[in-house]
Order: structure tokens, then C-alpha cells, then sequence
């Protein structure tokens, strides 16, 4: 069993501010949204595992192809004696990696979900002696501070979660995230790409109904958190391609019109027939753009590789010298 160490780098209370004043500013909005973060309590997390075995959920097996086929690459390329890896759920994928870096010293694995964090870390901990593992339970959009440990570091960001930010939240993580490392670091990134839109929505729109019980989730945690009183079954779950934005939108469509307390922040809302809440927006990319984004916020882009049928990229970056 090699060190095992989990820190909190928000306290409770703050993660407790942060759902109201999320809750409280999305569902007075209009239209009315709420931020995906809030899906991963421990059952949103168990959902989204059994999302990424779904026939229909194609990212998740692309991206361990890449991963299979890469890791090598990207241990040469980057050297790392340090692996951060942002929202990093079950680690399962990860665990390529961490074949392949053989001079790694530590894993640092980020998560807003405090139950995936301390069972991924603990089974890493266990399996791999001589790796120290530090856990970290953290919000990547606010509150990232590195612990210390040795360079060069490599950051692992996969499973797509950088499309769930809008892309003025994603243009400000990359560049805060540039401001936390040094040169000569690198970033591993994963983005689903633009594709046929029937593919995409069957993605977010599962045969089993698992996603639509993802998407309600987050109900069921306003409820606990807040005593808020939403029906989960008044709601029913929407996945829409906007092909101007080139994005899935996840929404919870209110079946008939009915109000909804929500005690932890004051609010009674009311919802008409056919409203909709937008739970989450998850972008597919294109090469040039990935690039753009990336330079913009300070790295360069050195390698991008996709999948045998192209669904999916993971590319390399590395931290450019000017910043
Ligand atoms: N990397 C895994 C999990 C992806 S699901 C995979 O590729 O399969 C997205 C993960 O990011 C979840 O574990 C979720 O809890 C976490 N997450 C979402 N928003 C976050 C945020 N703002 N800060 C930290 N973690 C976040
Ligand atoms: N990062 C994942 C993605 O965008 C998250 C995800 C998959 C998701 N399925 C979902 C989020 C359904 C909300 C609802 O693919």
C-alpha cells in the first residue's frame, strides 16, 4: 500500500454556498439553467459509470483506443514525474497511463465527487506501491491549487468534461490552468468530435433511459440539499444538436405546469408546460479549433490523434515559453 492522502481544498460549507448561489441565479434565469457540476454525488457518479458502458456512449471506448495506443507516446513527450488528472471520476482510463510513466512519482487526481475520488485513490494506492497518490476535491473552474511535487507534470483532462464548460468558462479555465504549471509541462486533452448528429444524440439519449436518470439526477440532489420538492417524474429528459454552436444540449422538459419549492434558497418556481431547464451543454470539436482555443490560453499543440473511426481526439500540448 503506497501514501494515500486526500485533501479538500474547499470547505463543506463552501460547496454548500455554491449549489444555492448556483440553484438561486440559474432558476431565476431565462431561460433556466443549473451547472453540471452538481450531477456527481455519489449516485450521479455510479450513473455516469454505467453511462460510459452504454452501447449507444461511444466516447468513453474511443478514447481508451487512443489512450491504449498513445500512452507511450505521451510518457516519452512528457517525462512526467507528476500526473494530475481533472475530473477524474474512476480513473479507470487512467490507469494506461500510468503504466506507461514509468518514472512518475506522484498522481493527483481532481474530482467535485468526494465518493469516486477516495475509491479510485485508495484502489490506485493499493495496486500501485511506490506511486504516491493525492487526492484532491476541488472545483478545476475555481479553486485549483497544486500540491506540491515533482516536475515536469503532465495534466490529464479526458472523457470530453472540457466541452461541458461554455466557452468563455473554458477560454478562462485554460488560461488559469496555464497559470499553474511551468514550461516544459504538458496537457493531455480529450474532446469528442463533431459527427453525424443522429450518433451524438443517441449518446446523450440511451435506449435503457440511463443518461435521462443522469439528467434527473440533479433534482434528486436539490431535494436533499435544499428540501427542494421537484418530481422527478414531472420532468423528462431532452437531447438536442445545436449545430450553429456544435453542441448537445442536455435539458429537463417540464411535463405539465407546476411549481416547485425550494426551501435552501427562498424560491418557489414555477415551471410552465413544456419548459425547459438546460442541464448541460457538452461541445464537439474540430482540430483547428481545439488548436485556437489552446494557443489562445498559452499552449501549442504537438500531437492529435483520434480513434480508428475518427469520433474522438486526444492531443498533446505543451506549455509554451512566453507566458
Ligand atoms: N474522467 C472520467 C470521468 C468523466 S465525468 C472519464 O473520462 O470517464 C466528469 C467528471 O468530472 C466527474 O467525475 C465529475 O465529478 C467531475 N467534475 C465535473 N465538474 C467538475 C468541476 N467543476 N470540478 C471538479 N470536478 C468536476
Ligand atoms: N463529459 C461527458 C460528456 O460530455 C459527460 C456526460 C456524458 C453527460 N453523458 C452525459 C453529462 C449526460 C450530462 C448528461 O460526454
Amino acid at each position: 500500500m503506497s501514501p494515500f492522502q486526500l485533501t479538500r481544498t474547499l470547505p463543506e460549507d463552501a460547496t454548500d454556498a455554491a449549489l444555492r448561489a448556483d440553484v438561486r441565479s440559474g432558476l431565476t434565469a431565462s431561460p433556466r439553467t443549473l451547472p453540471p457540476k452538481w450531477f456527481y454525488d455519489a449516485h450521479g457518479s455510479e450513473l455516469f459509470e454505467r453511462i460510459t458502458e452504454l452501447p449507444e456512449y461511444y466516447p468513453t471506448r474511443a478514447e481508451r483506443e487512443i489512450l491504449l495506443a498513445r500512452s507511450g507516446e505521451t510518457a516519452a513527450a512528457s517525462g512526467a514525474r507528476t500526473l494530475v488528472e481533472l475530473g477524474s471520476g474512476s480513473s479507470q482510463k487512467t490507469r494506461h497511463l500510468l503504466d506507461a510513466l514509468t518514472g512518475l512519482h506522484t498522481y493527483v487526481p481532481v474530482d467535485v465527487s468526494e465518493s469516486a475520488l477516495t475509491r479510485a485513490g485508495q484502489a490506485l494506492a493499493a495496486e500501485r506501491p511506490g506511486l504516491r497518490v493525492h487526492a484532491l476535491i476541488a472545483d478545476f473552474t475555481t479553486s485549483l491549487t497544486l500540491p506540491e511535487s515533482p516536475g515536469p507534470r503532465l495534466v490529464a483532462f479526458l472523457g470530453g468534461t472540457v466541452g461541458n464548460l461554455l466557452p468563455d468558462e473554458r477560454a478562462a479555465f485554460l488560461s488559469s490552468l496555464r497559470a499553474l504549471l511551468a514550461p516544459g509541462d504538458t496537457l493531455l486533452l480529450g474532446t469528442d468530435l463533431v459527427k453525424d448528429e443522429e450518433v451524438l444524440v443517441r449518446a446523450y439519449d440511451d435506449a435503457a433511459g440511463v443518461t435521462a436518470a443522469f439528467n434527473k439526477n440533479v433534482l434528486a440532489v436539490i431535494n436533499r440539499e435544499l428540501g427542494a420538492d421537484f418530481d422527478p417524474a414531472a420532468f423528462a429528459h431532452v437531447a438536442v444538436w445545436d449545430p450553429e454552436r456544435e453542441w448537445i444540449e442536455m435539458r429537463l422538459r417540464s411535463r405539465t405546469a407546476q411549481t416547485v419549492k425550494i426551501p435552501g434558497v427562498g424560491l418557489v418556481v414555477d415551471f410552465a408546460e413544456g419548459e425547459e431547464l438546460r442541464t448541460e451543454v457538452s461541445a464537439k470539436f474540430r482540430k483547428e479549433g481545439v488548436r485556437a482555443e489552446l494557443s489562445a490560453a498559452g499552449f501549442a499543440l504537438s500531437r492529435w490523434w483520434t480513434d480508428e473511426q475518427g469520433r474522438f481526439a486526444l492531443s498533446l500540448s505543451v506549455v509554451r515559453d512566453d507566458g
